[in-house]
């Protein structure tokens, strides 16, 4: 089992990224060091080129992303943490795919539909075909599985797709050049909303910060944000069914329960007849106390410039042998002469 998953390093991890994929990464890591598997996990900092960016701004993110997941308890000696700038496989193989990849497949994207806006005319390449180096990111490893949140869920059908025709144009059934890989998806977690709008995913790119806990936010940030997130005048209801329609109640309810553990009902059979004003403090305390370790740490880890780029370093190195085989079986594939 080879898990592979990666972040993009363009603002603050917030609660959706930490709860869609960051704790089932940890989770992951700590689970196969028992059974011989293995975990990569990567800042995708190629992929955070396709919008504009400040160059100063995404140095200093890509090593305030390394210091948070190491926070949150990657530990760089069980995973290989690194950036994809500094293992060009990934630029490479992304090449070699395109050849491959259908410019129908692209245009299905939402993605590059949501991003590129109105301006479609003005979007970088990048953008466009930003699905096939995420394709390339995955199969150069041969993950069989990827951790994701619901958003990614159309890049990876698409990465399946590209080794599906890959291995049918260019290997034999006997000796495919790309494993499939799977999608692994937390049912309870998938999509965390907006603290502001319960019809849009929490998300790095939302100018307001109010709609985002940020995994690095202080403990008096975290309750004015919960006490500020948009509700309903109703009081909670007994049963999960009770919160359909009423989507910024579901996302708040959902969030306590899977930080605390438990289950939607569980949440809701204390909470049942009560209005947000009793619910928002609990949920603002309880989300102080599980991410005020993963704060301290972070602060602590952020200010060692040099230590944060070692482990880049060391990680890039491992990845760099573990891409060459694929690399080399795609070039192979593909009747590249390389000498
Ligand atoms: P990114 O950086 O937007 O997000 C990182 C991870 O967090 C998940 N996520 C969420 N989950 C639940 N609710 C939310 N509101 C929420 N917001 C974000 C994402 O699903 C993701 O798992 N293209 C990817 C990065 C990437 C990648 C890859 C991922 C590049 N190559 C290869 C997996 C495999 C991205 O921009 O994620």
């Amino acid at each position: 089992m080879r898990i592979v998953s990666g972040i993009q390093p363009t603002g603050n991890l917030h609660l959706g990224n930490y709860l869609g994929a960051i704790r089932n990464w940890v989770r992951m890591q700590d689970e196969l060091v028992s059974t011989g598997g293995d975990c990569l996990f990567f800042l995708a900092d190629l992929h955070a080129i396709s919008m504009p960016h400040e160059p100063a701004t995404l140095s200093a993110n890509t090593r305030e992303m390394v210091a948070a997941l190491v926070a949150c308890g990657i530990d760089p000696d069980r995973s290989t943490l690194f950036n994809q700038a500094q293992v060009p496989a990934h630029a490479e193989l992304q090449w070699l795919l395109t050849g491959t990849a259908r410019m129908g497949w692209l245009n299905r994207m939402t993605q590059f539909k949501d991003k590129s806006g109105k301006n479609r005319e003005g979007a970088s390449i990048a953008l466009y075909t930003y699905p096939v180096l995420q394709a390339a990111d995955v199969l150069l490893y041969q993950a069989t599985h990827v951790p994701v949140g619901e958003d990614q869920k159309q890049h990876l059908e698409l990465a399946r797709d590209i080794a599906q025709k890959f291995n049918n144009d260019f290997a034999s059934e006997a000796a495919p050049v790309f494993t499939l890989p799977d999608p692994i998806i937390p049912p309870e977690a998938a999509r965390i909303m907006s603290l502001r709008d319960g019809s849009a995913k929490m998300s790095k790119s939302d100018p307001s910060d109010m709609s985002r806990i940020n995994l690095t936010d202080d403990a008096d940030t975290i309750m004015q944000k919960v006490k500020k997130a948009k509700t309903d005048p109703e009081p909670l209801p007994s049963e999960a069914a009770g919160l359909e329609g009423r989507a910024e109640a579901k996302n708040l309810v959902g969030i306590y329960a899977v930080m605390a553990q438990t289950s939607v009902d569980a949440v809701l059979a204390d909470f049942a007849g009560k209005g947000f004003g009793a619910f928002k403090p609990a949920l603002g305390e309880l989300l102080v106390t599980k991410l005020a370790p993963i704060n301290d740490r972070f602060v602590e880890l952020r200010q060692d410039r040099a230590a944060l780029d070692a482990i880049l370093k060391k990680g890039a190195e491992k990845a760099r042998t573990l891409a060459a085989p694929t690399l080399n079986a795609a070039y192979e594939a593909l009747g590249l002469v390389r000498g």
